[in-house]
């Protein structure tokens, strides 16, 4: 029996722990064991990492996605996408979507998981099929959550959906960590009984559950589980990858890890660990176990969001009512699952709520979703909502990208003399003031790198 892991720690528990602020130097002497330890995959781009390195880290994100790959030449790197959304928080053209699966794949990807918050199919096929033609491996996703309309029967049907489009493997993505072992257990298996691939899973510890939903579901017949180095595992996080190791060793299982490997992994890590502690970057609230995320059902980055939020405004004494208002928000919207974008909605509609008044402030994200413009909601959203946004306009019936004109010529055009490639213009087509201002940056510093060595040239001589 064997059973493959995905390692977490530089993309999900980055993002979930220390809201993705680690640097590329900081894990660049450690991808060299990495590269070795024996698992299957390195989550380690996409999601909110291309965000965060150009908002707070001044990297080039596909740089830095260059910079693993030649450090990490045996491992499969992996990326989270968010099908039509890529990695914003908005639908984009067809033509910007293909364009950025290719470059992610031409620029070290193999793997890339491929997910709809909404589960709705129409807002992956594209980058599925675009994926396939490139060649990599497609983890077509199912956001599980919990509600009165999902079921077993509706998950399966949407991995039907997800073998029909012709994904290699399907992950199954609980991103919130409210995953029972009983869930995954019969959720595993009735989903490799119906479409017969192989089965990953993807959950947090959130609120304790991690451990056993990983462990039922590798019984169901999951093929491949996400896990964090301890250091950088538990809370908001994914379960320990030495702990999995361990547990499934015993009962029989190859993991192909190396243990001296993740010791040394997890050494290297424990430093920084401490310096996030100290610094605050690394908050103990979200490192500890949250039940209440059973009842609220808060993603890992979510919580720690609506925590920053609050405490900026200095109104961290709202959080228990933004946690309760959030249920009642996502019924009123027809329970999508909180994934990105649809948490970070969610939970700036709850704040807004409680702060300001039952949807006095309907944000304008918020708008566009019961418009339509963010694809199928998966129950009906309340009336009075759809009246107060919509008022006799109808909502959309097609797909949203269905209704945008190509986007990639004209950012090309745009960015004659400043994009240095293709990759330039899908960093300005996915965030235009944050790679705008990256570009700037960058200018100024080869400039001046270019002066200094002028400068040394001249005191050679
Ligand atoms: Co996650």
């Amino acid at each position: 029996m064997q059973i493959k892991f995905t390692e977490t720690v530089l993309r999900d528990a980055n993002q979930s722990l220390i809201a993705t602020r680690m640097p590329f130097e900081e894990f660049a002497p450690i991808l060299e064991t990495l590269n070795k330890a024996g698992y299957y995959s390195l989550e380690c781009w996409g999601g909110a990492t291309f965000d965060s390195c150009l908002r707070y880290l001044n990297e080039d994100p596909w740089e830095r996605l260059r910079k693993i790959r030649k450090a990490c030449p045996d491992v499969k790197l992996q990326m989270l996408l968010r099908g039509q959304n890529l990695l914003g928080y908005k639908h984009y053209p067809d033509d910007a979507v293909r364009l950025f699966v290719r470059k992610s794949v031409e620029n070290g990807i193999n793997i890339l998981r491929i997910f709809d918050a909404l589960n709705d199919l129409r807002n992956i096929e594209v980058a599925v099929d675009e994926a396939l033609k490139c060649g990599a491996e497609v983890q077509g996703t199912i956001c599980y959550t919990i509600s009165p309309i999902h079921n077993l029967e509706s998950y399966v049907e949407t991995a039907k959906g997800l073998k029909k489009l012709g994904v290699q493997s399907i992950c199954i993505k609980d991103m919130a960590g409210i995953m029972s072992p009983k869930a995954a257990y019969e959720t595993v298996k009735a989903i490799k009984e119906a479409v017969n691939m192989p089965v990953v899973l993807h959950t947090h510890s959130t609120t304790g559950l991690g451990f056993m939903t990983l462990l039922k579901a590798v019984e169901a017949g999951c093929d491949v589980i996400d896990t964090a180095i301890s250091c950088f595992s538990g809370g908001t996080s994914q379960p320990a990858t030495e702990t999995m190791d361990y547990v499934l060793r015993e009962y029989g299982y190859e993991t192909g890890l190396d243990t001296a490997c993740l010791t040394k992994i997890n050494d290297f890590f424990k430093p920084y660990r401490n310096e996030c502690l100290k610094s605050g970057l690394l908050n103990p609230v979200v490192m500890a176990t949250a039940t209440d995320a059973l009842t609220y059902q808060i993603p890992g980055g979510m919580l720690s969001n609506l925590v920053a939020q609050l405490t900026a405004q200095g109104k961290l004494d709202k959080l228990d009512e933004v946690l309760a208002e959030t249920p009642r928000v996502r019924a009123d919207l027809g329970y999508p699952p909180l994934v990105t974008p649809m948490s970070q909605m969610v939970g700036v509609q709850a704040t807004s709520n409680v702060l300001q008044g039952k949807y006095k402030n309907i944000s304008k994200e918020i708008k566009a979703y019961i418009k339509g413009e963010y694809g199928r909601a998966p129950g009906k959203i309340s009336d009075e909502l759809t009246k107060l946004v919509l008022g006799s306009e109808k909502p959309l019936t097609c797909r949203f990208a269905d209704t945008l004109e190509p986007i990639v010529p004209a950012s090309r055009k745009k960015l004659k003399g400043i994009a240095k490639g293709d990759e330039d213009v899908l960093s300005y087509i996915a965030f235009p003031a944050l790679a705008e201002n990256f570009f700037e940056k960058r200018a100024e510093k080869e400039k001046n790198t270019f002066t200094y060595s002028v400068k040394l040239i001249k005191e050679d001589k």
